[in-house]
């Protein structure tokens, strides 16, 4: 069965030269999935009952998906009620953090069927993750299988307002129980999801990270993996303490140059072109990123990945060269940053808000949801086979 998208493939080189080329055209052929569903899947949706406010990752769809690897081969997926998971209290992932994931969400605004958004490209950085982390890559039609029986499943819990979606968070984890360092033997593939609203509506306030590294020279910034996160949870509760939303990370070797948000890429709009890092191996290459790039050039704009110091930034908006910034990410879809801040209190006010990051914004949303034609073909909606297995189970 053809799986209808035309979707960008990214293709990295060993992690540590990571080259982006982007946008290569293929045609994805995903098999008849012979995913098993659990049959006490119709009491688990049965039981839920949806809270009249959603937020962001706080529901848990009753439904889960899990595909584990053993003796070298990815075996039979399973969609099962969501549930604990047990394992080996020596298990490779929970001393030596061996576990990557990704986030992406299935959309139902006004139409009978849900569509993802670029998944393969999801899909695509997660075996780049694992490569990074000695782990197997996870072949498309499983990651594929996971996230669209998910989706099927979870179909009557999707929300079905302008800006809320199915979150989905496949993840892999090492398994094998051994203390000692070295990569796992066994490992499983999960997918879980939460019915949501977007992650942050309204303007953010970043605070710059002068100290703290979220990633290190030659570390792993670039892959999707619990430890980057963990590393930048300190500084994330100073920030928020500040009352700020954000830390701004600044690149690992010279605390110059700016790399990325701690969930959400940043773009600036300076002298009327969109100014945005160029990618290193420090920090993630958002999928929101690529596409902001690629929309904002298709309205006419001129896009810059350019090394950006965080100097040079802040004297381009006292100098009123910089009017707006802004951060994106699948959660945060397009949201404007309204200051700049130092830990001392020294904020530098963005002089305009939420224009240039409006547009694109309701771009990128307009495709996502389906309310406008797709010249990137990135949506595709989920197979009629899961909806089929769906009914079955
Ligand atoms: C550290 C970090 N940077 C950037 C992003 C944005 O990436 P994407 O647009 O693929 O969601 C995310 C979100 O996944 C993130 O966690």
């Amino acid at each position: 069965m053809s799986f209808g998208i035309h979707c960008s493939l990214v293709v990295n080189s060993v992690w540590e030269n990571i080259e982006f080329s982007l946008d290569k055209q293929i045609d994805f052929k995903i098999v008849m999935s012979n995913c098993i569903i659990d049959s006490g899947i119709a009491a688990a949706m049965a039981g839920f009952s949806a809270p009249t406010s959603l937020g962001f990752g706080q529901v848990k769809s009753p439904v889960m998906y899990r595909v584990d690897y053993r003796d070298g081969a990815w075996q039979q997926g399973r969609a099962l009620p969501y549930q604990n998971i047990e394992i080996d209290p020596a298990a490779k992932v929970l001393h030596y953090a061996q576990e990557v994931f990704e986030g992406l969400k299935a959309y139902k605004i006004d139409n009978p069927r849900a569509n993802f958004f670029r998944p393969l490209d999801n899909h695509d950085r997660l075996n780049f993750s694992a490569r990074r982390m000695c782990m197997p890559e996870i072949p498309a039609d499983l990651f594929m299988e996971g996230i669209s029986v998910v989706t099927a499943l979870s179909e009557p819990l999707i929300p079905t307002q302008a800006g809320q979606s199915l979150y989905l968070r496949p993840f892999m984890i090492g398994l094998t129980g051994a203390l000692g360092m070295g990569p796992s033997s066994e490992y499983a593939f999960i997918v879980i999801a939460s019915p949501s609203e977007a992650y942050h509506a309204g303007e953010m306030k970043v605070l710059i990270e002068r100290e703290g590294c979220r990633a290190a020279v030659g570390g792993t910034g670039a892959a999707k993996t619990g430890g980057n996160y963990a590393a930048a949870t300190e500084s994330a509760q100073r920030t928020q303490a500040m009352g700020y939303h954000q830390s701004l990370w600044l690149d690992p070797r010279n605390m110059k140059d700016i790399e990325e948000l701690s969930g959400m890429n940043v773009f600036a709009l300076i002298d009327g072109e969109l100014h945005t890092p160029r990618l290193t191996p420090s920090f993630l290459k958002g999928i929101t990123r690529d596409s902001v790039i690629q929309l904002a050039r298709h309205k006419g704009y001129e896009v810059v990945e350019r090394t950006m110091p965080i100097e040079e930034l802040l004297a381009d908006i006292k100098s009123g060269s910089c009017v707006e910034a802004f951060a994106c990410g699948t959660a945060a879809i397009v949201s404007p940053i309204s200051d700049i801040a130092e830990a001392d209190g020294t904020a530098y006010e963005l002089s305009q808000s939420d224009v240039v990051a409006a547009e694109l914004r309701r771009g990128l949303l307009d495709i996502q949801e389906r309310r406008t034609e797709d010249p990137f073909g990135w949506t595709s909606e989920v197979e009629d086979q899961f909806y089929q297995l769906a009914l079955a189970g």
